[in-house]
């Protein structure tokens, strides 16, 4: 595992951006596994940057998102689908029939999983993985539990995320209660791990994952099983 220390959140951008960047220079045809949340947002903005600037190519690059809320369609600006149009993909030149993200309003959600699982192994799996940590250790959407999930799965949000995550909507009961999550299998399963983590209330947190012992009640800790993981952090 590699942990890069940046002195900003800028800077910690600049450089998951520099990350994902080499990986599609040297394999323009990447699957590149994107994360949502607040802290994604300034690499984005970087890549972006690179692809307007005509540093970057993602024409070829197909994408697949960790989770989606269930209930919420592409069109409600806090879905996971709105996120990603309105942060990366209208910016870039990514195809948009080749950008992934669960359907949280699939009629059979199981077989919406399913299918999705079913679509990352058709596409061979994901190349570069980029993730965030939630306050509670989770990573995409699986949060403690007794166990690790391998497949996609729906899963009820913790209270901690719900909370975290009422920041983006008018009241934390307008937060859905379940999300749809690739499981620990496709994460673990991609060549490259990407982790960017910002902000001083993350310390503990990325601590226990990274030194504590490996268990579901801290989901991201499964990282330290996997050979290929970079770490970006900064406190700021
Ligand atoms: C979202 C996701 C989550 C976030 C995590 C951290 O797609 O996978 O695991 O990465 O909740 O979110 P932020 O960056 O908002 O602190």
């Amino acid at each position: 595992m590699k942990t890069i220390k940046a002195q900003s959140y800028k800077e910690l951008s600049r450089i998951a951006a520099d990350v994902i960047a080499a990986q599609i220079l040297g394999k323009p045809d990447s699957v590149i596994g994107l994360a949502t949340g607040s802290t994604p947002i300034g690499t984005y903005a970087e890549l972006a940057d690179k692809c307007s600037r005509g540093e970057l190519d993602f024409s070829k690059v197909t994408t697949v998102n960790l989770d989606e809320y269930v209930g919420l369609g592409g069109e409600h600006p806090q879905s996971y689908r709105c996120f990603m149009n309105r942060n990366l993909f209208e910016r870039i030149n990514v195809r948009p029939e080749c950008t992934f993200v669960p359907n949280g309003c699939a009629e059979d959600l199981a077989a919406e999983c399913r299918a999705y699982d079913a679509r990352i192994e058709q596409l061979g799996g994901v190349d570069l993985q980029l993730l965030g940590i939630g306050i509670d250790g989770h990573i995409g959407f699986n949060e403690p539990d007794d166990h690790f999930t391998r497949e996609t799965h729906e899963v009820t949000l913790d209270e901690s995320t719900i909370e975290a995550n009422s920041r983006f909507f008018a009241s934390p009961s307008d937060v859905p209660r379940t999300a749809l999550t690739m499981g620990m299998g496709a994460i673990m399963g991609a060549r490259r791990i990407l982790m960017v983590v910002n902000g001083k209330n993350k310390e503990e947190i990325l601590r226990r994952a990274l030194q504590g012992p490996i268990t579901p009640r801290v989901p991201a800790s499964i990282l330290q099983l996997h050979p290929d993981v970079t770490v970006v952090y900064s406190e700021e």
